[in-house]
């Protein structure tokens, strides 16, 4: 069997995960892609991560150099988070002619634009069905399966800790504190909880989602975004008595060929369908020619978003990875954006 290997940098809980279900999966990846996938390297901040690495079989680095030039590495693998550190390794690898998976919304929402065309020029794939709602398959079924669907509206809940806290205020009458502290114990949250409960993740995510679902770039920082820390345990209790339930749900539509946009806490009609997501669940619903699909499924943790990662790593393995956003250029056109503020 061939082997690929896989630099990989980040060992948290989405690396562990990965390196999970690879180890669990070794006969099914080597029937799907005739190949062997082993982690060879892990690229490392502190000591602190060095016997864990070797457990799996892998060569500790602490400089991320050892990644892009070993020759031998096909696929690095960026799972640190943050934007500045991943923006230098990625953009590295993709010019040193390797394939690269990420999960990183933040950065491929910032600066993915810059990233796609440069693995598009170098021939190379930038995998990130990760990146989006974990354990849920929605890239990868926007770019191919739902391509001839021509999708015009996209509702999601897309953050499990703002979800998992929403709803342990609902159904046990938490407060916001105890219940984010528990989202976190559960390695939920990101490492920094701004990015949830600010609904900035959400928006992160939104603006992939677009770009897959509408072939154009919406700047992530023109995107009108309000998270769940304004919402009061009185929010929830009065949005209940009236038969809701308050989501921070992604909405984007498009209007006359401009894009309407945003991330925002709503009340939702507690017999639709997104009102029953409920705890670490994320959903997506997806409406165009063939009436609404709704996908549901585990938006976070270790081994769901592992099994994402694996999924892009098995795609190159098999040469089946397409083009990265779904569209022949991949300079996407600026979104025309509809400001509600104008339409009023
Ligand atoms: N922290 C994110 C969430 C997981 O809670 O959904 C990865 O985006």
């Amino acid at each position: 069997n061939k082997v690929i290997n896989i630099g990989l940098a980040g060992f948290g809980t989405v690396g562990h995960g990965l390196a999970d279900v690879i180890e669990e999966s070794r006969d099914v990846i080597r029937r799907r892609t005739g190949s062997d996938i082993r982690i060879k390297s892990v690229l490392i901040r502190s000591d602190r991560r060095r016997a864990e690495v070797e457990a799996i079989g892998a060569t500790p680095v602490t400089d991320y150099r050892a990644l892009i030039d070993d020759p031998d590495i096909d696929i690095v693998v960026e799972l640190t988070g943050g934007i500045e550190f991943p923006r230098t390794l990625i953009t590295e690898a993709l010019q040193a002619g390797k394939h690269a998976v990420t999960a990183n919304k933040a950065l491929l929402a910032e600066d993915g634009m810059r990233l796609f065309a440069l693995a598009a020029e170098k021939g190379v794939h930038l995998g990130f069905e990760a990146s989006v709602a974990g354990g849920i398959p929605v890239v990868r079924p926007l770019r191919e399966s739902l391509a001839g669907n021509s999708i015009r509206k996209i509702l999601g809940i897309l953050n499990g800790t703002a979800n998992y806290i929403l709803t342990e205020m609902t159904d046990k009458g938490l407060d916001f504190e105890t219940a984010l502290s528990d989202a976190q114990a559960k390695g939920y949250a990101e490492a920094d909880p701004t990015l949830d409960i600010e609904g900035i993740d959400t928006a992160h995510k939104l603006t992939l989602l677009i770009r897959l679902a509408f072939g154009c770039n919406y700047p992530f920082a023109k995107l009108p975004v309000t998270g769940i820390t304004v919402v009061t345990p009185m929010d929830i209790r009065f949005a209940q008595e009236f038969g809701y339930r308050i989501k921070l749900l992604a909405q984007a539509r498009l209007v006359d060929g401009k894009v309407e946009a945003g991330v925002y806490p709503a009340l939702v009609p507690e017999d639709n369908l997104l009102a029953s997501v409920n705890g670490p669940f994320n959903a997506i619903r997806l409406e165009g020619i063939a009436g609404p699909v709704v996908l549901h499924g585990r938006g976070a943790g270790d081994r769901p978003t592992g099994s994402a990662v694996l999924a892009d790593i098995m795609a190159i393995a098999r040469h089946a990875a397409p083009n990265n956003l779904g569209f022949v250029n991949p300079v996407l056109p600026e979104a025309d954006i509809l400001d509600l503020d104008d339409a009023v």
